[in-house]
């Protein structure tokens, strides 16, 4: 890539138009544009933190020469964000006329009743037909609320939906699309300035290093999963605010002689096939992470970025013996992942600095893995306690390596040292571990909150080590998933 030069403003597509902005405020939402400005109110606002689904659009990126078509909350997502991208609402699915078969199937079979959640529906499920897509409805339709019509009706029409004759009928607006998002493609960065602030979506990690250097109190902003709520809940205001999203190369899974790097803009839907080939309970772990929306826009990078001691990744993948890759003007440095989490609010990341990309190592194949969420509701919650458990055991069944990471159980994401020390060694089996459950204590001293009692945490840890032990003696993973949603 030549050395890429720098444009003022943003175009994208909506429903179809293109769109060409140059000055706008860099946490304008989405949602509060299209609703304002454009007066397409189908999309509604419910709660404005991305978890009732209500504000659900389409978003359309251009991907190795195609278009991918996904849902997103349009009420945490920034319009800055949006260059080079095509954006559908509910009210583009029928304007030629005719429903959409998923509309017109919602009718049908009585999938709606005030209506405030449909258009939400509707459009999680056209990004489902559009893409193709075979993971399980519930995963689909789990950022979706609906207060008064009861999921049935909602299930049976989205099972009712020909998706040969949807897509057919949506090719005309689809190859419309195709030719002109493929226009609007460069490889520029991208700077808006507006009374509000500024914003930049470099498209190099050297120019974000230069950015961060000239504004070292930026925030930045991957996905914005988090930043958007301090902007809706909060009402934060940024002077200077730097995407990560356009990096060039930064959001996929790269792969190499067994590593996986996951770049700074990757999102938890991009990552999932890589980290589901390394384990299938890191692809399980993945898909309870928010929903369907948050993980289309949720980024990896972001969950350890921010440091919190309740995200669901840290203890998996400091389990894992994941490092982080820091970058800035000067150069790049290591640091195991486990070292990253400081204190509560603190992580070892300098002024200038920023997360490049989580390294995980090639998995042992006789490694055993598990990875546990315990959380209120099976979808869409946020953790009381999770873990990550890395074993290795010897020919006679003896440990040889162990690492226990615990999120919810500490200020930070950590491992239970204590524990690891009284296993190692010792015969792996249930036994061993109720015998080693006291040194849990000494690693321990969790919180009580709203989301869960220190006793219930404390129980919890012990308890998930437990079942881990289990699963590595009967080889199977116990009551991890409803029979009916066996991941693929
Ligand atoms: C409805 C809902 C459900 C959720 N469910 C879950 C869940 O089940 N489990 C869970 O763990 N989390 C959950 N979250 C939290 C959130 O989705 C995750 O933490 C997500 O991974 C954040 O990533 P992001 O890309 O959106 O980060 P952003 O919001 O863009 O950024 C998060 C933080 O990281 C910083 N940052 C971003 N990129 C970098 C970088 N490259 N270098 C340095 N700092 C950086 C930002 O400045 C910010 O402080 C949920 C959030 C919502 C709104
Ligand atoms: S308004 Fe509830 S998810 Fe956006
Ligand atoms: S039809 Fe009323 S909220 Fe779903």
């Amino acid at each position: 890539m030549n050395q890429p030069t720098t444009r003022q403003g943003v175009a994208f597509l909506l429903n179809g138009e293109r769109v060409d902005l140059e000055s706008i405020p860099p946490t304008l939402t989405l949602l509060n544009w299209l609703r304002d400005t454009q007066r397409l109110t189908g999309t509604k606002e419910g709660c404005a933190e991305g978890d009732c689904g209500a504000c659900s659009v389409v978003v359309a990126e251009w991907i190795d020469g195609d278009l991918r078509y996904r849902a997103i909350n349009a009420c945490i997502v920034f319009v800055a964000t949006l260059d080079a991208k095509a954006v559908i609402t509910v009210e583009h699915l029928s304007q030629f006329g005719a429903l959409h078969p998923v509309q017109r199937n919602l009718v049908e079979q009585h999938g709606s009743q005030c209506g405030f959640c449909t258009p939400g529906i509707v459009m999680s499920l056209f990004a489902r037909v559009q893409n193709r897509d075979k993971q399980p409805l519930e995963d689909t339709l789990a950022g979706n609320l609906c207060r008064c019509t009861g999921y049935g009706p909602i299930l049976d029409a989205a099972n009712a939906v020909d998706a040969d004759f949807a897509h057919a009928m949506f090719e005309p607006q689809h190859q419309h699309l195709r030719r002109e998002l493929a226009t609007l493609q460069h490889d520029e960065h991208i700077t808006l300035e507006h009374p509000e602030g500024s914003f930049f979506a470099p498209r190099t990690t050297a120019e974000l290093a230069r950015l961060l250097q000239r504004h070292p109190d930026a925030t930045l902003l991957a996905g914005g999963t988090d930043v958007g709520l301090w902007v809706t809940k909060q009402q934060q205001t940024f002077e200077v605010l730097i995407s990560t999203a356009r990096l060039n190369g930064m959001n996929a899974v790269k792969r190499e002689a067994g590593w996986l790097e996951i770049g700074a803009a990757c999102t938890y839907s991009d990552a999932l096939q890589a980290l589901g080939e390394l384990h299938p309970a890191i692809k399980a772990l993945v898909r309870r992470i928010g929903s369907t929306q948050i993980r289309n826009s949720g980024t990896v990078v972001g969950n350890i970025a921010n440091g919190s001691p309740i995200g669901d990744m840290p203890p998996a993948l400091i389990a894992l013996d994941a490092s982080v890759v820091l970058e800035r003007e000067e150069g790049t440095r290591e640091l195991a992942l486990q070292d990253y989490f400081i204190d509560y609010g603190k992580q070892a990341i300098e002024r200038g600095e920023f997360v490049r990309a989580i390294q995980v190592p090639p998995l042992d194949s006789r490694a055993h893995v598990g990875c546990y969420k315990i959380s209120k509701r099976f979808e869409q919650d946020i953790s009381a306690v999770s873990a990550g458990f890395y074993l290795e055991l010897d020919s006679d069944g003896r440990v040889v390596e162990i690492r226990l990471a615990y999120g919810g159980m500490a200020a930070t994401p950590k491992r239970a040292i204590h524990t690891e020390q009284a296993l190692r060694g010792s015969v792996f089996n249930e036994a061993s571990v109720i015998g080693a459950l006291s040194a849990l204590d000494t690693d321990f001293t969790p919180l009580s909150d709203w989301r869960a009692s220190a006793r219930y945490r404390k129980l919890v840890a012990g308890n998930l080590l437990r079942k881990f032990a289990r699963e590595v003696a009967t080889g199977q993973s116990i009551d991890l998933w409803p029979a009916s949603e066996t991941p693929s």
